[in-house]
């Protein structure tokens, strides 16, 4: 199920609570993780990308267009039990909007463990674990706030790794698109 359909049959559930669907509101998680909250329709995405939703060149164009606003991003990052939250915006509707269909996108990627960035090691032995990872996604007015979590360390240290190596995107933009993502030790 690509996002739109996974935004969509959240909403879905809201409205018919009770019925079961892949990813439902936060009352009702699956083992991955739940998503709260609906992707702008409409012009928000428009023009990103002319390849379809849920594919590889999609999702390439998404983050070459987050990376190029960069600057425009603001995100701050905590340490929790087993894992982290985060949270991530853009006062721009455009760059709000793409960071959510973004993380979507990712989500999906995680659950099904379909990999991004095979040659940077973080990312690779992440997508490696993907399915001790639970990821609970809100879509907030401006962006996103996650919560990712873990009962194994060194998932939970892989998760924290390519978080700061979010964080770097967000500081640096294209300019750290080809450095491996840095380990972070601190279990
Ligand atoms: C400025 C650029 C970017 C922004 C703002 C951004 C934002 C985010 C956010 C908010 C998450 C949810 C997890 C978290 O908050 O830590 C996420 C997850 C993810 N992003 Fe990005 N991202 C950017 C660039 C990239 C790039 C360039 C790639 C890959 C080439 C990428 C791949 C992923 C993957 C695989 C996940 C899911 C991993 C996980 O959360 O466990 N992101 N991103």
């Amino acid at each position: 199920m690509n996002r739109i359909a996974v935004a969509l049959s959240s909403a879905l559930a809201v409205a018919t609570a009770g019925c079961s669907t892949p990813n439902q509101p936060s009352s009702t998680p699956d083992r991955s993780g739940s998503v709260t909250g609906e992707l702008p329709k409409g012009p928000a995405l428009g023009g990103v990308s002319d390849a379809e939703p849920g594919t590889t060149e999609y999702d390439m164009q998404v983050w070459k267009a987050l990376l190029r606003d960069h600057t425009r991003i603001r995100r701050t990052v905590r340490h929790i039990d087993r894992g982290l939250e985060a949270e991530t915006e853009s006062d721009d509707p455009r760059i709000a909007a793409l960071i959510k269909d973004h993380v979507l996108a990712m989500k999906d990627r995680i659950r099904g463990g379909y990999p991004v960035r095979g040659w940077d090691p973080v990312f690779r032995e992440l997508f490696k674990r993907h399915h001790l990872i639970r990821l609970d996604v809100v879509l907030t007015e401006k962006g996103v706030k996650i919560v990712e979590t873990s009962d194994d360390p060194e998932t939970v240290r892989l998760m924290r790794s390519h978080a700061a190596g979010v964080s770097d995107f967000v500081k640096e933009g294209f300019a750290i698109m080809d450095r491996e993502t840095p380990y972070i030790d601190e279990r």
